[in-house]
C-alpha cells in the first residue's frame, strides 16, 4: 500500500501529490520545515516543533498557511492514517508558487506538505555502539536558527564524511564546533562537564538540545554552554549529539581519534535513557 502524504488540504497517496514548478520552495529553497519523532504511534515533543516552525515563518515574514495547532492536527492524522508506530513525520511551509522574482510575492498562497517515513530510532546501531565524525568546514549561511530547507552545504558535508568511511561530519568555524549536520554537538570533558555550544544565530536552537539540558541540569550534571574546538573533543571522555530523528546518540570517534574505550559513554547512555522515558510520558 502507498504512503498517504498531505498536500495543501488533501490527504493524498504520494504518487497524487503535485506542487507547482513555481513554488518559491523549489526555485529559492524558501521554506521552512521541521522533523517530529513519533515513538509507539505519538509525536514526541510536537509542541517545541510547532512552536519554533512558527518562529521560522515568522523570521522569514512568511504568512503561515494555517495556525499551527491545526498543522500538529494534520499531523497527527497523517500518522494514524499511515498507522507509523515508529518514525516521523516532516512538514514543510513554502512561500508558495509565483512567478519567478527574488523579491517575495504579494498575493502567493502557502504550500503546506507533510509525509511520514517508517523508521527505527529507539533502538538503532547508532544509539548501540555510537558513531565516528569527521571535522569539516561549516559552509552555511548566517541564519543557522531559522530551520530552511536550503541543506545543501550539509549534504555536501554528510558525503564528505561518508567518503571518509564516518557516519557525520561536526562542522567547525573560526576555529570552533558549530553543530553537526543535522544535529547539535556536545563532549563530555574529563570531570563530567557536558559542553555544547550556546544558542546564537550560528546554530540550530535544538528542541531535543533545550530537554536534554533540562534533564541533565534535573539530574545534577554540570552544563557549559560554550563553544569548543575539535582537539578539545578528541580529548574529552566522551562526546554526542541530539536531534529529533537520534535523540541522544553517543560519538565514539573524530577525525579518527577514539574517544576513551571506544564504546558510547555512560553520561550519552544516560542522557539518552532519561531523555526517551520523559519523552515518551509527555508524548502525544
Ligand atoms: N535536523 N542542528 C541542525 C543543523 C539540524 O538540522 C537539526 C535537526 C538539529 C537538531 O534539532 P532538533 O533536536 O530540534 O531535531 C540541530 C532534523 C532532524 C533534520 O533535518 O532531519
Amino acid at each position: 500500500m502507498s504512503r498517504i502524504v498531505y498536500v495543501n488540504g488533501d490527504f493524498v497517496p504520494e504518487e497524487a501529490a503535485k506542487v507547482s514548478i513555481f513554488d518559491r520552495g523549489f526555485l529559492f529553497a524558501d521554506g521552512v520545515y521541521e522533523v517530529t519523532p513519533i515513538l509507539h504511534g505519538k509525536l514526541i515533543e510536537n509542541a517545541g516543533h510547532m512552536a519554533r516552525l512558527e518562529r521560522s515563518m515568522r523570521e522569514l515574514q512568511m504568512p503561515p498557511p494555517c495556525p499551527v495547532e491545526e498543522i500538529a492536527a494534520l499531523m497527527k492524522e497523517l500518522v494514524a492514517r499511515n498507522d507509523v508506530y515508529e518514525g516521523m513525520v516532516y512538514v514543510q511551509v513554502t512561500r508558495g508558487a509565483a512567478d519567478r522574482d527574488f523579491a517575495f510575492p504579494e498575493d502567493a498562497t502557502p504550500t503546506l506538505v507533510m509525509f511520514t517515513q517508517e523508521r527505527k530510532i529507539e533502538d538503532t546501531d547508532s544509539s548501540r555502539l555510537g558513531i565516528r565524525v569527521i571535522s569539516t568546514p561549516d559552509w552555511r549561511w548566517a541564519r543557522r536558527d531559522i530551520k530552511t530547507v536550503q541543506l545543501l552545504a550539509p549534504s555536501l558535508m554528510k558525503m564528505r564524511a561518508k567518503a571518509a568511511g564516518a557516519h557525520d561530519a561536526w562542522m567547525v568555524q573560526d576555529g570552533f564546533v558549530t553543530e553537526g549536520t543535522s544535529n547539535n554537538a556536545y563532549i563530555v570533558t574529563k570531570d563530567g562537564t557536558i559542553v555544547t555550544r550556546h544558542l546564537s544565530t550560528e546554530i540550530l536552537h535544538g528542541i531535543t538540545r533545550a530537554s536534554v539540558l533540562r534533564l541533565a541540569a534535573e539530574a545534577q550534571m554540570k552544563v557549559e554552554e560554550r563553544p569548543f574546538t575539535i582537539a578539545e573533543a578528541q580529548e574529552a571522555a566522551e562526546a554526542f549529539m541530539t536531534a529529533a530523528s537520534a535523540f541522544v546518540t553517543p560519538v565514539v570517534e573524530i577525525d579518527g581519534v577514539t574517544l576513551g574505550d571506544g564504546k558510547p559513554g555512560p553520561v550519552a547512555r544516560r542522557l539518552r535513557e532519561i531523555y526517551i522515558a520523559t519523552a515518551l510520558e509527555h508524548a502525544d
